[in-house]
Parts: C-alpha cells; sequence; structure tokens
C-alpha cells in the first residue's frame, strides 16, 4: 500500500532549535485541523526510547559503529510501529530527526564508509524517505551558548566533528535539493517558524 500522508523531518545540529520549530509546525497543523503526530529520534517507542536512554546517558565513549547499529534500531521499530502505520492513516508525521542525521552524523562526521552507511540505512528503512526535510543551519559554537542542560558526550566531541557534520548536510542538500528547505537558525523563532510553514504550504501544494 502506497503512503498517504506526509512525511517531514527536521534536521540539524545541538542545540539548533529543532524540537523548538518541530512543536511550532505540529501546532500549526494542529490548529488547522489536519491529522499530525510529532515523534522524535532515536525514541518513539518503548524500545527506541531504551536506545534513546543508552546514547544520550551512556558516560563512556561508543564505537561509530555501535552508533550507527544502535540508531538504526531504534529507527526499524520507528518506522515499522509508528511513522508507516500514521503515514498509512494520511498523517502528517513530523519526526524531530531521520536518516539524514545518520548520513551527516556517521559518515561525514564519524567517517563510517557511505556504502555501510547506506546499506544498514536501508535494512532499517526499507527505502522510506522523508517528503520534506527542513535543515536548521547554524555553526555548533553559537547553537551550544543556547542549551541550558549539561552537554552529553555527542556535544562535546572536538569542534571539527560537529563542522563536518554540518558540509555533511549541505553535501547531502546538495544532492536532492528539491527535498529541502534550509532556514538560518541564527533568526528569531517567530520568523523562522513563518519561513517554515510558508515554504511547506507550498512544497504541500506540489505532492498532493
Ligand atoms: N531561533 C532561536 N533563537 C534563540 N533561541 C532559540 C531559537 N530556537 C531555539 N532556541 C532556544 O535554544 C535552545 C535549544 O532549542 P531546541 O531544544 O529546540 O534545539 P534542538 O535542536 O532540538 O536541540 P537538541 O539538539 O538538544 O535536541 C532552547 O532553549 C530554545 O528555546
Ligand atoms: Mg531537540
Amino acid at each position: 500500500m502506497a503512503n498517504k500522508g506526509i512525511f517531514i523531518t527536521l534536521e540539524g545540529g545541538e542545540g539548533v532549535g529543532k524540537t523548538t520549530q518541530a512543536q511550532r509546525i505540529e501546532s500549526y497543523f494542529t490548529k488547522m485541523n489536519k491529522k499530525v503526530i510529532l515523534l522524535r529520534e532515536p525514541g518513539g517507542t518503548k524500545t527506541g526510547e531504551k536506545v534513546r536512554e543508552i546514547i544520550r546517558e551512556t558516560k563512556e565513549p561508543i564505537a561509530p559503529i555501535t552508533e550507527l547499529l544502535l540508531f538504526s534500531a531504534a529507527r526499524k521499530e520507528h518506522i515499522e510501529k509508528i511513522i508507516t502505520p500514521h503515514l498509512h492513516k494520511n498523517y502528517i508525521v513530523i519526526c524531530d530527526r531521520f536518516i539524514d542525521s545518520t548520513v551527516a552524523y556517521q559518515h561525514y562526521g564519524r567517517k563510517i564508509p557511505i556504502r555501510i552507511v547506506k546499506e544498514i540505512t536501508q535494512l532499517a528503512t526499507d527505502g522510506l524517505q522523508p517528503d520534506i526535510s527542513i535543515l536548521l543551519e547554524m555553526k555548533f559554537q553559537d547553537a551550544i551558548k543556547r542549551k541550558k542542560e549539561e552537554l552529553d558526550y555527542l556535544e562535546k566531541t572536538a569542534m571539527q566533528f560537529h563542522e563536518d557534520v554540518l558540509k555533511g548536510y549541505n553535501t547531502i542538500i546538495k544532492k536532492e535539493p528539491k527535498r529541502w528547505i534550509k532556514v538560518d537558525a541564527n533568526l528569531p523563532k517567530d520568523l523562522i517558524t513563518t519561513i517554515i510553514i510558508n515554504k511547506l504550504e507550498e512544497m504541500i501544494k506540489k505532492i498532493q
């Protein structure tokens, strides 16, 4: 059965405002009386939330391949149990991070060969791709100043890593520009929301 809903993902580095904007997009569609669900990765299922705890609360560094497999395991559960069923029910599914995070962090950041990242990702997603992805673009040094909680191990990794991740996102966008909305995450929250909503409406019209 073909997916009928719309699958929107939010991407970008740490603390750039993904969750803030994901919630605002959800409220916008709710007010428009659309069926909408907001999800996050890793997470979304009991298994996924446990994986999230392992990744976020571990005090020791995790091997890049372990990280790739953990994120992918959570994603497989998320897609099968929540994302695909909601798309089939015609929902707008908003996901705070998805496969582009894996390519940006695990390939461009951690340098796992793209062949391996793609193969594992394919295994987890069975080819499911977002219809629209939003990149909130901001330098790590600026984003980190916004965060109130203690930094986790991913956030403490070297500056070069975060620069590689952002460059990675931009390389992904160049290969597939039509799928993306890229916004300067330094702008005020309300302006970012307006830019995203206007562009989303325009892109959704083209999809439907
Ligand atoms: N455009 C903005 N201008 C100023 N502050 C912002 C903006 N967007 C978000 N913030 C603030 O920055 C902090 C991080 O935002 P948020 O949690 O939405 O980012 P995130 O990308 O989801 O972070 P994480 O990577 O930790 O999940 C919050 O305190 C939020 O209120
Ligand atoms: Mg967040």
